[in-house]
């Protein structure tokens, strides 16, 4: 990219944008038909959302720095957009797959979206962003490499197992999605499945005395789960793009949009022995099951799968905090992850984000700093770009909660380029909170029980804590991110509870540089569909 920088010429740039996108790293084509098909879950039959007709859908498989052109087709009869859960669209949220970046893909038509995962490692998965069509599957694994010069800190696994755990409804998504409509919350779902099947449905056959690793998803609706398998203890790897400490944990809570990698030794009697996904948090326990099977197995499972945690917040909060980065171990460059001094630098600005869940017109809604979100009729990356009025506004989302009550609007924060924000989420109610943003990681310095104060900071972690990009708030609690504004566009915040974040828990970031560059962020791509009041443009 360096040497592209130099030219001067804009019709050079124009021309070499495409070549240094592109043209040093390696391509991958994935062609993918989105239909209805059916899917049985639960064990009762259901109209899923299949991607080439599998249920998870293909995984992605990259490698740092590859350009992915994937192409969807919307064989739905409802328009339909993927979004892509931790993977960074650098200067490029024009490929986000949000509608508050991209116009849905309207039933019968296709788009292509052109993504490169540019410096980025780690363990992630896309999903349907649109319409509530998560809760009809839809979503895959999506998994990036280290390239091959850079060490990676353990030995390569004997096989690397993807597992897309979640809890699950068996009343499909229109229904879900008109009892929201109606103003008022889900029911409790009915069961957890993993890798799209319900208990012992699946098995993941392993060599006894070797190592595989596990990368496990949280991708349901509502609930955090605790990961587990019977008899074995997980060494943690990965945390979305860091490499972690490797802690020894015998199980983990994982909560809503998280995704962790562990590594797992088949040490253990030659056997079979239960996977086990349960629901963490919640007055009744939802458990799903699979196996894991010994290739020289003399027994299948036997007895009850093995229970989770029965402490609730306290041990989950202390597992939390002891998730902590290698300082020398490489991330998706050569440097060690130690020498980017994230607690030296000084922050630009706190942003105090506070949840609620006001009733506004009769209906539930969910706000952050009092405002629930509304969608505009038109992508706001359009209506930015092309300067159409009336969509939304900046600054119509405050960087401090009021206390006031809840009301409806097109949330839109504003944020400088290159800023370094300290981000505190506040929980005062006493549900589970757990944000993402898309197109950045965070550094998550601290979290604890009770009201967030400046005080708070002198216990933050300033040395070794992991960057990730969806981060839980416990009940009555806060958590604070150190978050790099370090890449250009609009970038939606969001609870990753798919029913609050339909119902208005998430605004959008914009990431502005005044530089209007290039190198800060793509163009709008030729292929961008229209929508709203962005049509004729
Ligand atoms: C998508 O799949 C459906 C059902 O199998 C098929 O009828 C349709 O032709 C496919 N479309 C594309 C673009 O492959
Ligand atoms: C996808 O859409 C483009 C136009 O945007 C069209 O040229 C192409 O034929 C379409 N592909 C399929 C498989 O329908
Ligand atoms: C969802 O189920 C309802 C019946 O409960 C049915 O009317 C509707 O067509 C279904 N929606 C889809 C997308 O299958
Ligand atoms: C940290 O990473 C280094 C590689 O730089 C590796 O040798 C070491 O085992 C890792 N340590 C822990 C505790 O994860
Ligand atoms: C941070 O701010 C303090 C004063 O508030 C200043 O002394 C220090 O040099 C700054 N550090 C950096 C890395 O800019």
């Amino acid at each position: 990219m360096g040497e592209c920088r130099r030219l001067g010429s804009v019709l050079f740039i124009l021309l070499l944008l495409v070549a240094c996108a592109s043209g040093e790293d390696p391509y991958r084509f994935y062609n993918w038909n989105v239909t209805y098909g059916d899917i049985y879950p639960l064990g009762v039959k259901q109209r899923g959302i299949l991607i080439n007709g599998q249920f998870p859908g293909p995984q992605i498989e990259a490698v740092t720095n590859d350009n992915l052109i994937v192409g969807v087709f919307n064989s739905l009869d409802e328009p339909f957009l993927i979004s892509w859960n931790g993977v960074q669209q650098r200067r490029n949220s024009w490929q986000d797959g949000v509608y508050g970046t991209n116009c849905a893909i309207p039933p019968g038509q296709n788009f292509t979206y052109v993504l490169q995962v540019k410096d980025q490692i780690g363990s992630y998965f896309y999903f349907p962003s649109f319409a509530f069509h998560k809760a009809a599957g839809g979503y895959g694994g999506f998994k990036i490499a280290s390239r091959s010069v850079i060490p990676v800190p353990f030995p390569p696994p004997a096989g690397d197992f993807t597992i897309l755990a979640g809890d699950w409804y068996k009343r499909n998504h229109t229904d879900l999605r008109a009892i929201l409509d109606s103003g008022s919350d889900l029911p409790f779902p009915d069961g957890l499945i993993i890798n799209g099947r319900g208990s012992n449905a699946y098995t993941f056959t392993v060599d006894q005395g070797k190592t595989y690793r596990f990368r496990i998803s949280n991708v349901g609706l509502t609930t955090s789960i605790n990961f587990r398998i019977e008899g074995h203890k997980m060494l943690l790897v990965e945390v979305e793009g860091t490499h972690a400490l490797q802690n020894t944990y015998s199980s983990l809570d994982i909560h809503l949009g998280q995704t962790y990698s562990v590594l797992v030794t088949a040490d253990q009697p030659a056997k079979d022995y239960y996977i086990v996904v349960s629901t963490r948090f919640t007055s009744q326990v939802l458990t799903a099951t699979s196996i894991l099977h010994y290739s020289n197995s003399a027994s299948a499972v036997s007895g009850t799968p093995p229970g989770g945690p029965t402490t609730q917040i306290d041990w989950s909060i202390e597992q939390a905090r002891s998730l902590r980065r290698n300082l020398t171990a490489s991330g998706p460059r050569p440097n060690p992850q130690g020498s980017y001094h994230y607690g030296l630098i000084n922050t630009t600005r706190t942003i105090r984000l506070e949840n609620s869940a006001p009733v506004i017109n009769g209906k539930q809604r969910y706000a952050i700093n009092s405002v629930s979100f509304i969608p505009a009729d038109t992508p706001l990356k359009l209506a930015d770009y092309f300067k159409i009025p009336g969509v939304f506004s900046l600054g119509s989302i405050p960087d401090n909660p009021t206390g006031g009550g809840g009301y409806l609007q097109t949330s839109v924060m504003a944020a400088d380029f290159r800023g370094y924000a300290e981000i505190v989420f506040e929980n005062p109610q006493d549900t589970l909170q757990s944000y993402h943003i898309d197109g950045h990681n965070f550094f998550v310095v601290g979290m604890d029980g009770g009201k967030w104060s400046a005080a708070s900071r002198l216990n933050y972690n300033l040395r070794d804590t992991i960057s990730r990009c969806t981060v839980q708030v416990y009940p009555n609690s806060w958590t604070a991110v150190y978050m790099p504004l370090d890449n250009v566009g609009m970038w939606n915040m969001r609870s990753e509870n798919w029913a609050r974040q339909y119902l208005g828990q998430q605004f959008y970031l914009r990431v502005y540089s005044p530089a209007n560059s290039w190198r800060d962020e793509y163009p709008i791509p030729s292929n961008a569909l229209r929508c709203g009041r962005a049509v004729g443009h």
